[in-house]
Parts: structure tokens; sequence; C-alpha cells
């Protein structure tokens, strides 16, 4: 499938983007953990997320449908999960395999992970490592770094003091669910802050935590269900933010979205440049995790430096964010952030190789780029790679083009995003984006 993009003038309106996919996952397998029923509303019904529901149907779970987004789980405790029948293929999803293999650490029995060509590229060691620190053992390519894999929890794992080389929510988040069934306390240290949804969606299931700014330790406990309202994806309104800054006409608002502090790095980078972007705090929390409504107007961005801590904070951005960059006055530069090489596609590269087809110059970094403001995209055909966040981001510069755009392999949107052109096309008040086969 292909995204033919015609370049738009006026961009207007509000919306509501779909549910956090990081919030979405967690509701899953923790509710899937939970002794009791777990309501989950504003779940992600993005292809990611359903692979974390099926795993989790596959270990013996009932997850029952009430309406779009609405799911309840049927918890069966942290020793009532089964072997499953089958290979649990986590498809796209980094998240889903690595917080996964954290939870099956923790079940005394095999399973079997796999996952589509992308996902079986990317490295698994960084989990495996420490989850094999505590007891279980994981078997694979290359010596267990890459899917397809085995998992054979431990009967108890072993408690753990783990010094994270990366700063990744998945790893931390991996080690923590093992931590569930473990033997003692487990703590996790990181070199800088990641998303803490884990965190904050094990408090809520009554699981005691100490946190710090880069430590967290876990006491295993029994989880008790609750009811999960998803906010909407920050990193999904990131696109129409974008859109919005950029557009000749335009002030787009998105209601609901998520705004946990350590998911807004694109919001402090887009007011560096000269972007504000509002936030209206929306009344009630979703999981205790704060929500707002954004508003964003065609702006006049300058050119920042994006690094250290705040490259976590923004990490699925940058490729929206090398967007805005190109078009804005200066140089952008984007550094410490080498995760992009082993994100669903090498965002590095891809940047550099996709934008330059629109005619746009940037200069690859081992650990990011450097971009230069005051250019212009020129329509041209372009490639996702199978990487939704590129198809989204080549789809935003495709709307302030000289001419139309050709997105390939653009099915791919549907692991996090699957409204997303018809909400770009209801704030353009018309088809901006067309899908073709
Ligand atoms: C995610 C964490 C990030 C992010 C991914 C989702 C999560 O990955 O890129 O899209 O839900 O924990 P890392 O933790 O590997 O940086």
């Amino acid at each position: 499938m292909n995204f033919r993009v015609r370049p738009v003038h006026r961009l207007v309106g509000t919306v509501e983007v779909p549910g956090d996919k990081s919030i979405s996952h967690r509701a899953a397998l923790l509710g899937a953990l939970a002794d009791g029923v777990t309501e989950v509303q504003g779940y992600l019904e993005g292809e990611d997320c359903l692979r974390s529901l099926t795993a989790i149907q596959m270990m013996g779970v009932e997850v029952t449908r009430k309406g779009p987004g609405h799911y309840r789980i049927a918890g069966v405790g942290r020793d009532g999960l089964i072997e499953p029948g089958d290979v649990v293929d986590c498809g796209n999803s980094g998240t889903t395999a690595r917080l996964l293999m954290g939870l099956l650490a923790g079940q005394p029995f095999w399973t079997l992970l796999t996952g589509d060509e992308s996902l079986r590229r990317r490295p698994m060691k960084r989990v495996a490592e420490p989850l094999s620190r505590m007891g279980a053992t994981i078997v694979g390519r290359a010596d267990g770094g890459r899917l397809p894999l085995a998992v054979r929890g431990a009967d108890r794992p072993r408690a753990i003091a783990y010094d994270s080389p990366v700063a990744s929510a998945q790893v931390k988040s991996a080690i923590l669910l093992a931590g569930l069934r473990a033997d003692g306390p487990v703590t996790v240290t990181e070199p800088a802050p990641s998303r803490d949804h884990s965190e904050m969606m094990l408090t809520a299931f009554g699981v005691p935590l100490e946190r710090g700014e880069r430590r967290v330790t876990l006491h295993p406990a029994p989880l008790r269900a609750t009811s999960v309202q998803v906010p909407g994806d920050i990193s999904s309104a990131a696109f129409l933010l974008v859109a919005g800054a950029l557009v000749r006409e335009a002030r787009v608002t998105i209601t609901g979205v998520g705004v946990n502090p350590t998911r807004t790095g694109l919001l402090d980078v887009m007011a560096a440049m000269g972007v504000s972007v509002r936030q209206a705090p929306a009344d009630g929390t979703a999981a205790a995790e704060k929500m707002a409504a954004l508003t964003v107007e065609t702006a006049e961005p300058v050119g920042t430096t994006v690094a250290g801590a705040l490259i976590p904070r923004l990490i699925d951005e940058v490729p929206a964010l090398a967007v805005l960059a190109a078009a804005a006055r200066g140089t952008t530069a984007i550094r410490d952030a080498t995760e992009l090489r082993v994100k669903e596609s090498d965002r590095i590269a891809a940047v550099k190789r996709e934008l330059g087809r629109m005619g746009v110059r940037t200069e690859e970094r081992p650990d990011g780029m450097l971009i230069p403001g005051g250019q212009r995209f020129q329509g041209a055909h372009v490639a996702s790679g199978g990487d939704h966040r590129m198809a989204m981001a080549l789809a935003v510069a495709g709307l302030v083009a000289d001419g139309e755009t050709v997105v390939e392999d653009v099915a791919c949107v549907q692991t996090s995003f699957p409204t997303f052109v018809d909400l770009v096309n209801t704030l353009a008040g018309g088809p901006a984006i067309t899908v073709s086969a």
C-alpha cells in the first residue's frame, strides 16, 4: 500500500489520537498477571498492541472486547499463566517481544517467540542477558540475541540489582516484570530516565515500588486488578503537531493526549525552536497519567540542539522532528541517539536516505544527524522501509512539499496509528492523503 500525499495550505480543527501504545501493552500484560478483572478503555487497537492481547490469550487469559478500545481482561494471577500451545508471533512489536520476555522469565514453562522481518533483526540480548542472570533460560539465534527465541522461565527468579547500559524502558520493564515473582527485590538503574509507564501502572496495580530519578526497586507482590483509562498517544500526536507547525494556515488541537513528563521531550524541543504548543490540562487522569489538550499553530521554527537526557524523552519522535528541523531557520543537531539505529528501522539512515529523495540534505553521524534548516521538500517517491514512524513523517513532509509525494509501503502505519490518514484529511478538509494498493 502507498500514500499519495498532496500539499495542503490549511490544517484546522480538533481531533483525538488513538490510545498510547506503551500504556496499552502494559495494561494487557499487567491485567493478565493480576488477580481479578481489569477493564481497559482507550486501548490502542493497532497491530502492535493486539499482538500483546493475543499473547496473553495464548497463555490462558480470557480477553473480551466490549467496544472500540474497551477490553475486559480476566487476570489469572502471577502464578496462573499456562504454557502457550504455539509460537507467539510478536509481529513488528519490540515492546511485545521484550516485555513478554521479562514476564516469561518468571513463568516456569517454555514459550517460543518470533516476529516479522524487522523485529527479527532487532537486539534482544539487552533483555536476555539480565533475565538469564535472574535464572531464566533463553536460547535462540545469535546466542539468544535475536528472534526467534525460546524462553523457559525460572521457578523463582533471583533478585537482582541491574545497572542498565541503555536508557530503555523496554529493558527496565522486562526486568521489573520478571521481578514480580522473584525471591527478593529487583532494582534497575538506567543512565538517563526512560518512560515510566510501567512504574506508574505497577503502582496502580498495588505493587510496592521505591523510585529515584534513574532507579527503581520493585518488591515482589501480587497484582490487584484495576481499571485503566489509556490516554492518547503523544507519539502519534507528534505528526499532527509538526504538520500544524509547518502548514501555512494551521491551528490544530489534539485532545486527551498523555503528557507524562518522560514522554514530552518533543514539546520542550518545539518550544526551544520557537513553536509554542499550548497545553490545556484535561479533567482527571488516565492510569494516573496526566492528560492535556495540545494546540499548535503555524510557526517559524528555528534550529536547536537535541542531546543527552532529552533523547529518551522523544526517541520515537525523531523522524517527525527531522521534518520540522529541515524547514526551520538554522541548523538542528541531534546527538546521543545511537538507539535510533535499532528501532523498527535504522532511523538515522532512513531519514537521510528518504528525505534525501525529497531534495532535503542531512548529515549522518554515528549517534544522530545534523539537519541544515531553510530547506524545501520536493514531492518525490519515497519509501517507509516498513517503519510506521518513517511512513508518517514522510507523509507530513509531503503535506508541505512542492508537488505530489508517494510514500510506498505504508501498511505498517496500522501498527501504531490506524486513524492517521482520516485525522489528517479531517484537519485538511479534504483528501490530502489517499491510500492506494
Ligand atoms: C517503548 C520504549 C521505547 C520506544 C518504544 C516503546 C516502551 O523503546 O522506542 O517505541 O513501550 O517501553 P526502548 O525502551 O527500547 O528505548
